[in-house]
């Protein structure tokens, strides 16, 4: 058993979430943490929305009402749309809590106590029209590192390096297209090239990351300057130093505080696990996944994000702990580890366009879920997603893998195998004598949970799932070439063998839906119900309205769970005498018109 944390992503509070957010980061994450739960790990899932900076501010204005009215309004619609996906987080929260507050202001003293979070004087962007700040992200102009156009103030997306705004050749604002004038403005800047060399000394024990993400934040390491960790803006935490808290014009960097939520996110777990046991040395419990160096932690994102979890993040963590070059000692967290992986994903396009809210190339969570199964948009994911290149969802695709898959690959499976044994048994007979092929099929089941399991825990969702869609094709096969259903009857009729044959399938049957389990975990208790069973199996979170643990007065909406009750890893033998009721089926055959309507509403945004 090894402790897990699985860090995901958070997404901006900014609007509501389309299905690249959720194939790329949500899905995978929710795959490999309900199989490390499966395979006996104490996993601790967390993520929240991200609701400040300039994502936030940008589009409240646009919405014409308060940044924290804004975050408000998408934190709610992102938690329904995840808790609908299934995803089975400890916890789901948000930035704005107190408790969120609180643990980015120790770990910013803490950074500073060190001496790795220096203050340096800096030329701000300020509108020449307005007088006002503007803010990095409405900045763009020439990347000064690649020469890609388009380049914001905080980051080239084509190159992924973060920027300086003041960097960047031709600025102008994206308001108004005036250029920037830049004027002096003091900051704290996390003092990078002190830490370089204890990143460079932990990136090459990361030998198990994917290459694509290994070497580019090795090379990030070629060229590190100190980052600027503060910002001329309103909206985000105060810097907890006398003369800055005060100041409402200065707060620290959305990213600064956004990577720190994982780790305020797990004492909000703990926390709140004290208030329901009573017991206070539970509010501690989040230690065992972030101060035991036998704990492990996964790190999803898109791959834009990877600089912020494979650069900055360890590098706030190394300057908490005093393991840079100026040395220092741990804060009050103690010395927390460092990310054991970090798993970034590609990008996913829509009908061979890039997303666009604006141009209206967009599929979000809601509308999608409001018109098909959860699990046939994780099946997609999980088999067609871009875990390793960049991937394209199309409706044609949907509606193919659906129904050629999951319906006639293991749909038809479950309610062959359970109507055969409703009609001619009523129950599920006990084993048989074993012939050969009963014993080859077992063999494939068997290894099934090796394949798919290893994997799953090298965070390879896609093989995971296809190694689970072989073994259902096996069992089809069996099916196919046993055709108990001729046993069933005439004169080749042999009962006994008939029954047998219908206990290897429904032992398989079951072993299936727990390799499926991770991927497909709604469609895994009707399964579950077909084959007679009466229990919950699987995990199911919960959405709880919650206080803020330090103001009463405001309340959120959280996603978490008891997932204690997961079923294990293995085949477990299913029990005989078993009542099997007449099945109805587990997923729904898509009509080819579908793809035509789905088209059809893209093309004109309804
Ligand atoms: N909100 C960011 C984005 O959507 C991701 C934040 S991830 C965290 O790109 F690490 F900062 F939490
Ligand atoms: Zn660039």
């Amino acid at each position: 058993m090894t402790r897990i944390l699985s860090a995901v992503a958070w997404p901006y509070a900014n609007g509501p979430r389309h299905i690249g957010h959720v194939a790329g980061i949500g899905v995978p994450s929710d795959v490999f943490s309900r199989y490390m739960r499966m395979a006996g790990h104490d996993v601790l899932m967390v993520s929240g929305t991200d609701e400040h900076g300039t994502p936030i501010l940008v589009q409240a204005e646009a919405e014409g009402i308060a940044p924290q009215e804004l975050a408000d309004r998408y934190n709610r619609v992102i938690v329904d749309d995840f808790h609908q996906l299934g995803l089975t987080y400890d916890l789901f929260t948000r930035t704005t809590t107190l408790n969120h507050e609180a643990v980015v202001q120790e770990m910013f003293r803490a950074v500073h106590r060190n001496g790795y979070m220096v203050a340096r004087t800096t030329m701000g962007a300020v509108s020449p029209s307005t007088g006002r700040t503007l803010p990095d992200r409405f900045i763009e102009g020439t990347c000064p590192l690649c020469g890609a156009e388009g380049a914001r103030g905080d980051q080239c997306d084509h190159c992924g390096n973060q920027l300086d705004p003041i960097d960047l050749i031709n600025p102008r604002s994206r308001i108004n297209g005036e250029t920037p004038k830049f004027v002096e403005s003091e900051h704290f800047f996390l003092d990078l090239p002190a830490l370089v060399d204890a990143l460079a000394a932990w990136l090459k024990t990361r030998t198990n990351w994917r290459s694509n993400v290994l070497s580019f934040s090795l090379n990030l390491l070629d060229d590190v300057r100190p980052r600027a960790m503060t910002r001329d803006i309103d909206w985000g935490i105060p810097i907890p130093l006398p003369g800055w808290q005060e100041n409402p014009g200065k707060r620290l960097y959305v990213w600064f505080d956004a990577v720190i939520g994982y780790l305020s996110a797990s004492i909000e777990w703990a926390r709140r696990r004290a208030l329901a046991t009573g017991e206070l040395a539970d509010a501690e419990e989040w230690r065992a996944w972030w101060c035991d160096p036998d704990a492990e932690s996964y790190y999803f994102m898109g791959k834009d994000n990877i600089t912020f979890h494979s650069q900055i993040w360890p590098a706030e963590l190394l300057a908490h702990n005093g393991e840079g070059a100026l040395g220092g000692s741990p804060g009050g967290y103690g010395r927390l580890h460092l990310p054991t992986e970090v798993v970034s994903s590609e990008f996913l396009t829509m009908e061979g366009k890039q997303f666009s809210s604006s141009r209206g190339v967009v599929i979000y969570v809601r509308d999608l879920l409001s018109r098909y199964q959860a699990d046939a948009l994780r099946y997609f994911i999980a088999a067609a997603g871009p875990e390793n290149q960049d991937a394209d969802f199309t409706w044609a695709e949907f509606k193919r893998r659906t129904n050629d898959e999951l319906v006639a690959g293991w749909g038809n499976l479950v309610n062959r195998t359970a109507t055969l044994i409703h009609r001619n048994l009523g129950c599920v007979p006990a084993a048989g004598v074993l012939t050969a092929a009963d014993a080859a099929l077992r063999t494939v089941v068997e290894a099934g949970f090796d394949e798919v399991g290893t994997a799953i825990r090298g965070q390879r969702v896609k093989a995971g799932v296809a190694s689970a869609m072989r073994v259902v094709g096996e069992v089809n096969r069996y099916l196919a070439e046993q055709a108990p259903w001729k046993l069933a009857k005439g004169d080749d009729g042999d009962r006994s063998r008939m029954s047998d044959v219908l206990h290897c399938a429904a032992q398989a049957v079951s072993d299936c839906n727990t390799l499926l389990a991770p991927f497909l975990p709604h469609c895994a208790q009707a399964v579950d119900a077909a084959l007679g069973f009466e229990r919950a199996f699987g995990n199911k979170p919960v959405i709880e309205v919650v206080k803020d643990l330090d103001d009463s007065s405001r309340s959120y909406p959280v996603i978490t769970g008891d997932y204690s009750g997961s079923p294990a890893w293995a085949s477990v033998p299913i029990p005989a005498g078993q009542v099997v009721p007449a099945p109805s089926p587990i997923i729904t055959k898509l009509d080819d018109s579908i793809v035509e309507e789905e088209l059809e509403r893209l093309r004109t945004g309804g």
